[in-house]
């Protein structure tokens, strides 16, 4: 049978929220449910997602996106309807799964919003509707509601037994394919007043065999708070024999519970289910009745009554979703846009919610992410602080303090990073492995704060560095190391060493200027920005990071300067042993040979190693501006001339990358054309690629990367494994790290067009990624940006994407030109006449100094970038005088300071 044309979803209010007809008509759908206090929920259209706080904590049982159909251990809500049989109001029965295609199929409506999620469904052969709305709370419980209302929608009464039914696996994640049957012997499982308890006895997992305290329940109320009238706590006696979750005797026979509110002790060693019995009720046409499932992760035995007394009836439900959705709208609108396209501005709200719940979930927990064990990754924790720095500025500072810690005197860093800011775990399992961009990433990041800022005393605060027993970026080994001596780097007299973050920002950009390969860039390791390029750890070479090394190393220059100019001081403090990397003060360094500077390296390894002497030198910070800005210059100049990739076509690109045979990977070959989009970007982002290379890396981009279903690709065709350059060339091509359109790397190929000036391009990039995830016959996702879309235009990995931070960032810093110069706001407009409403408006609310701001620009000429300028500016009615630079306007970071806090100030910028 041919598939009905999907609707796909609709805007229905200012604040994000939407809707989608049938639901269950499209695969993989899935919602987050989160709080600040750990809860971690992903709910579908049939109720399927996980319920977690961690790892080692799964309340349901953990799955992967496949799961969502074809398992049938979910959140169920069971009717048996006298005569008539049972239902599911989650969808979720095997009669309604056979009758999905049929014309008995339930109708079905999702509605979601910030951050709640209701479905409704309606059986017209048995008269039954259901609304379900799931949330979890805001606060610092680990418990996620939901608010069954059942109505009778038939003409004659009905008499209706409602169980809920929600799995409790209760433990951990690698308890799934490691000892599940044995693990399900440790459950204690109790039944009381509202529901099911289980608490294992024991955890076995990674941790050890231990006493467990964490305790999982599932309790009920009636709307009114009345209590249900018996479980089925234990799995198999609740389906039967020969019975299943999605089609359980004990509902489809509607047999009695199979234990009363004892409060004790039911039963020990089986897999627990949270299965709630409520009293049969008549029901007359139109009449409704509610009911409120509880789910919580307890550290320890559960506190029922008070749990119940604070979320266990219709009324509290329903105060608890006004207060997540007033709590998700705050989040959300500390940034918020006014464009010409309304659907295209509540889409962002989406986006901007991402970089948060990338901080709550990390890499983990939402259904595709079945890999993750929680935590972030280096990069990520440094990237996902450029969104934060725009939405939750006045956290970053700490955040970007501590992170610091996680830097090795080599320049590398720790990869594992613990629980608590600045807390970072050596590596136990003992994989050496360096990330040759972990570098680069933080000063970029920081960067964005002094400029947002102004903040340049952060740049002389004090930290320590990290150690472990990896020394010289892993190839060699510190056998006197021990965990017992700490992971803080110390001097030769045993003293926790600390110096400045500038210092550790030296640090990284400088040792990768001497770790080369044979084409003289920087060696690739383990990997770069491209996880899955990961198997040229000998002679592989990023050709790409060496230009964003290189364009950080100028960056770090300028700063010195400015520092000079700002502080009046001449000079800075390093340790000593960097005065090997500062070649030019001392012992100069032919940088064309590849040899001299691995030789350098090794001194400076050997110099420092994983230990320092204590003692520093200072230096002027002239000289070592200098220094950084000839590697700089030395590194550009070598890209230009030598990666330079011509083209049949006329024109040509950069090459990316040497592979672990150490050819070049990127080229035009009888075999087809092999380029990647990762090749152009830094050295667009950057100053790398020459003013008049850009025009023809755009050309070759559009000709060899851009496919009119997908997008921008990743890469193109590399015609099968590359067992030279890494495991992404296993993944089938038009999927994830091979040839996808991978939105991070889409999103700052925009930005950098953007920044070079080339706004048409840079606006066709990003209206791109909003047209593809927004076409929902082919993505089928909820508003956001996925990772990527796959060589069908699905849309992947939703929710937890770098992505989403640098398309806010983007928006704000770039299309907006919002941003800042050393602490200054500069306006720097770069909007396409699409993008202003029909009387000729623009808008952007968001943070600046401390202030709420408004910018609306208005055009009264043209509003095509590149014919209009700022033509004045008035704050809050008056007139501000305009301070032009190169870029745009200046308005003084003490103008905006002197505002009162706590209200919008208005920007009118009229464009002429
Ligand atoms: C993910 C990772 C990111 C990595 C990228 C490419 O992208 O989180 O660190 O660079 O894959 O391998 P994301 O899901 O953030 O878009």
């Amino acid at each position: 049978m041919a598939h009905k044309k999907i609707a796909g979803w609709q805007f229905t209010g200012q604040n994000g929220e939407f809707s989608l007809e049938q639901p269950d008509r499209s695969s993989f759908l899935y919602f987050p449910l989160v709080n600040e206090g750990g809860m971690m929920s992903s709910v579908t259209p049939q109720l399927h997602g996980q319920v977690t706080s961690g790892h080692n904590t799964f309340l349901t049982p953990p799955l992967s996106v496949e799961d969502l159909h074809n398992s049938r251990a979910s959140r169920n809500f069971w009717v048996y309807i006298d005569g008539k049989g049972a239902w599911s109001a989650a969808g979720n029965s095997a009669r309604q799964h056979a009758e999905a295609y049929s014309e008995t199929a339930d109708d079905s409506l999702l509605e979601a919003g910030l951050l709640w999620h209701k479905v409704t469904r309606e059986n017209r052969q048995l008269g039954i509707k259901a609304e379900v709305t799931s949330l979890v709370p805001v606060g610092s419980d680990k418990v996620e509601l939901m608010k069954v209302v059942l109505t009778n929608m038939g003409t004659g009464e009905i008499l209706i037994t409602p169980t809920a039914a929600i799995p409790l696996y209760a433990r951990s994640a690698d308890d799934l394919r490691d000892h599940r049957h044995v693990t399900s012997l440790l459950n204690r499982i109790y039944t009381l007043d509202y529901g099911v308890e289980v608490q294992p006895a024991l955890s076995f997992d990674e941790r050890g065999h231990r006493v467990n305290h964490t305790s999982y329940g599932v309790f009920g109320a009636e709307e009114d708070g009345a209590l249900p009238v018996g479980f089925f706590p234990v799995q198999e006696e609740f389906i039967g024999e020969g019975g299943s979750l999605d089609w359980p005797e004990a509902v489809v026979w509607n047999a009695e519970p199979q234990s009363g509110r004892d409060g004790a002790l039911h039963s020990e060693g089986y897999e627990a289910l949270g299965g709630i019995r409520f009293a049969s009720v008549p029901l007359l046409p139109g009449q409704s009745r509610s009911y409120v499932v509880v789910m919580v992760i307890g550290n320890d035995r559960i506190d029922v009554e008070e749990l119940m007394g604070k979320y266990g009836s219709a009324a509290a439900f329903d105060a608890e979703l006004t207060a997540n959705k007033q709590f998700w709208a705050d989040k959300v609108n500390t940034v918020s846009f006014h464009t010409g396209d309304d659907s295209a501005d509540q889409w962002m709200k989406w986006v901007t919610l991402q970089p948060v719940l990338r901080r709550l979930y990390g890499n983990s927990f939402l259904p595709y992410h079945d890999y993750g064990r929680g935590g972030r990754g280096w990069r990520d924790l440094w990237q996902d602080c450029l969104a934060l720095l725009i939405m939750e500025p006045e956290d970053v500072r700490s955040l970007l303090l501590n992170n610091y810690a996680g830097v090795r005197i080599d320049g590398s860093n720790a990869t594992i990073i613990g629980q608590h800011p600045g807390e970072f775990i050596a590596d136990r399992n003992n994989i050496p492995r360096v990330w040759m961009d972990h570098g680069a990433w933080p000063f970029m990041t920081t960067l964005l704060y002094l400029n947002q800022s102004g903040d340049l005393d952060f740049l002389l605060q004090e930290q320590t560095y990290f150690r472990d027993s990896f020394m010289s970026r892993c190839r060699e080994r510190d056998s006197s190391w021990e965990p017992a001596a700490g992971s803080s780097l110390r001097t030769s007299a045993g003293e926790v060493y600390t110096g400045t973050i500038l210092e550790h920002i030296l640090l990284q950009n400088l040792v990768p200027f001497f770790n080369v390969g044979e084409h003289n860039n920087i060696l690739l390791e383990g990997a770069d920005w491209n996880d899955g390029l990961d198997m040229a750890a000998q002679r592989g070479e990023s050709v790409t990071f060496t230009a964003f090394y290189g364009d950080n190393l100028y960056e770090l220059s300028e700063l010195l300067r400015t520092l000079k100019d700002r502080t009046g001081s001449g000079t800075l403090e390093l340790a000593e042993e960097m005065l090997l990397l500062l070649d030019s003060l001392g012992e100069s360094v032919d940088y064309a040979s590849v040899s001299a500077k691995q030789e350098r390296l090794n001194r400076y390894y050997a110099a420092a190693p994983n230990r320092v002497s204590g003692i520093r030198a200072e230096l002027k910070l002239e000289q070592v501006a200098d220094d950084l800005a000839r590697k700089a210059e030395w590194i550009f100049s070598h890209l230009r001339s030598n990666e330079w990739v011509e083209s049949v076509h006329g024109g040509g690109w950069f090459n990316g990358y040497y592979n672990n045979d150490g050819e070049r990977v990127e080229g035009e070959t009888a075999g087809g054309v092999r380029m990647t989009l990762t090749g152009q970007v830094f050295p667009l982002l950057g100053r790398a690629a020459a003013p008049e290379q850009i025009p023809h890396m755009i050309a070759s981009v559009e000709r060899n990367l851009f496919d009119a279903v997908i997008g921008y690709r990743l890469n193109s065709d590399f015609g099968g494994i590359q067992q030279n350059l890494g495991r992404a060339f296993g993944f089938a091509f038009g999927h994830k790290e091979n040839g996808a359109m991978f939105s991070h790397m889409t999103v700052m190929y925009g930005n950098a067009l953007y920044k070079r000036g080339y706004v048409r391009e840079g606006y066709k990039v990003l209206d791109s990624l909003y047209s593809l995830s927004v076409n929902f016959e082919l993505s089928r996702m909820y508003p956001g940006i996925p990772e990527y879309i796959n060589e069908k235009g699905r849309g992947m990995y939703t929710y937890l994407t770098g992505s989403a931070s640098w398309l806010l960032l983007t928006m704000v810093t770039e299309v907006f030109g919002v941003k800042g110069l050393l602490g200054d706001l500069l306006l720097a407009p770069k909007l396409v006449k699409e993008q202003f409403d029909a009387q000729g408006r623009a808008s952007i609310k968001t943070l600046f100094a401390g202030r709420e701001l408004e910018v609306v620009y208005t055009s009264t000429g043209s509003a095509e970038y590149g014919e209009y300028q700022i033509h004045g500016i008035t704050l809050n009615g008056a007139v501000v005088t305009l301070q032009r630079v190169s870029e745009g306007v200046l308005i003084p970071r003490a103008v905006l300071q002197a505002l009162p806090e706590g209200q919008v100030h208005e920007l009118k910028v009229e464009l002429a």
